[in-house]
């Protein structure tokens, strides 16, 4: 089976095909990874790759209490025992890094003052997590942002330069860009929502302009070959709204993103979340129009991967959900036998349960 062969992810040896989707799972206390998220990531050390739950970058780029980041002393220490952990089972692990942009609250923004973005406008009925008006933690519109000038766009890509520096000395294999699901890259590509009229906004140059001055300077300081981008093409999450030349614009990432050589592009399709958002079409464009490796996500089943790895229209298969209640699909995947269900109640927050209890397979 094509999704068990090995694979040569820019060097790095993936025992298997089957990749790990990036999962927030709301549990880092004080925003620091702990003994659990160690556990909870080696248990998964089977998977090809691991991709982490998304990891603020600064304290401005959080936008949801209990989000592990990737910016302090403290939480650099606390990956290093992630990725300790996942290396002693010879595990492979990038770490998501995440902005939210305007999907943020005041009550966890630094001094309480307005999230940024693109452009001030609200994304309406739009929860994040937050601080309620009663004191205690729960879901809250999210906060009117204002507009960055291009000095802090600049300084935005330089805060990924800096997560992406702490990533490396965590020990992490590499860093995947998260540019999906209607965060902050997704609020400067979307046409519909970014009506800025200097250089980072207007033409399809001008609003990937951010993205892919981000992805250089990182590729500098720790090299293409250990950067992945996440990308959700014709997503609506977090009031994205639909735009002219959507289709134009996401080929022009993937020819952009040809020549600088990263170590992946990870599409994510938010069928169970959206609607079939991804069609065979436009994935075919798409592989066309990238030359590299491709990462799919999206209601994966075993025999679906299996199918679009030998139709050729990609290179790696990501499972999300079915990982959080299987901890070795990978082996269940060879042995063919039946997954675990998983529980809905215990996605976010609280503690070891739905976490790093879920039970290996005894047949
Ligand atoms: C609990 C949960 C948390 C998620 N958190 C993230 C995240 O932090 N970053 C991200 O890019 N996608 C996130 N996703 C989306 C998944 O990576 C994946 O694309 C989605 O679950 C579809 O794959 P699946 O059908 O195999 O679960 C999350 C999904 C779930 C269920």
């Amino acid at each position: 089976m094509k999704l068990l062969a090995p694979y040569n992810l820019a060097g790095l040896s993936l025992n298997s095909r089957v990749v790990m989707a990036p999962m927030t799972r709301s549990r880092a206390k004080d925003t620091v990874p702990d003994r659990s998220t160690a556990q909870y990531y080696r248990q998964r050390a089977g998977a090809g790759l691991i991709i982490t739950e998304g990891s603020q970058i600064s304290q401005e780029a959080q936008g949801y209490l209990f989000t592990p980041g990737i910016f302090s002393p403290e939480q650099i220490e606390g990956w290093k025992q992630v990725t300790e952990e996942v290396h002693k089972d010879n595990g492979k692990i990038f770490i998501q890094l995440w902005h939210v942009g305007r999907i943020s609250h005041h009550s966890i923004q630094p001094e309480g003052k307005a999230p940024v973005s693109s452009v001030d406008t609200l994304a309406e009925n739009t929860t994040c997590y937050g601080v309620a008006p009663n004191g205690q933690p729960g879901q809250v519109q999210v906060t009117r942002p204002r507009a960055v000038s291009p000095a802090e766009v600049s300084r935005l890509s330089q805060d990924f330069v800096s997560a992406a520096r702490n990533a490396i000395s965590a020990g992490f294999d590499g860093v995947e860009i998260h540019g999906a699901n209607g965060y902050i890259f997704e609020q400067f590509i979307n046409g519909g929502l970014n009506t800025r009229t200097d250089h980072y906004g207007g033409s399809i140059e001008n609003r990937l302009r951010f993205l892919l001055e981000t992805v250089d300077l990182m590729a500098e300081a720790i090299g293409s070959q250990r950067i992945g981008l996440r990308i959700a093409p014709f997503g609506r999450l977090s009031a994205m709204p639909p735009f002219a030349d959507e289709k134009e614009t996401w080929l022009a990432v993937a020819r952009a993103l040809s020549s600088r050589k990263l170590a992946y592009v990870h599409l994510s399709d938010q069928d169970s979340l959206c609607g079939n958002l991804l069609n065979r079409e436009f994935l075919r464009e798409f592989r066309d129009a990238y030359q590299g490796t491709l990462i799919f996500a999206g209601s994966l089943t075993k025999e679906v991967a299996e199918a679009m790895l030998s139709e050729g229209l990609i290179d790696l298969a990501a499972f999300g959900r079915p990982f959080i209640s299987n901890p070795d699909l990978v082996e269940r995947f060879a042995k063919g036998v039946p997954l675990a269900p998983f529980d809905r109640a215990t996605f976010y927050g609280g503690d070891d349960r739905g976490y790093i209890d879920y039970p290996l397979y005894h047949g």
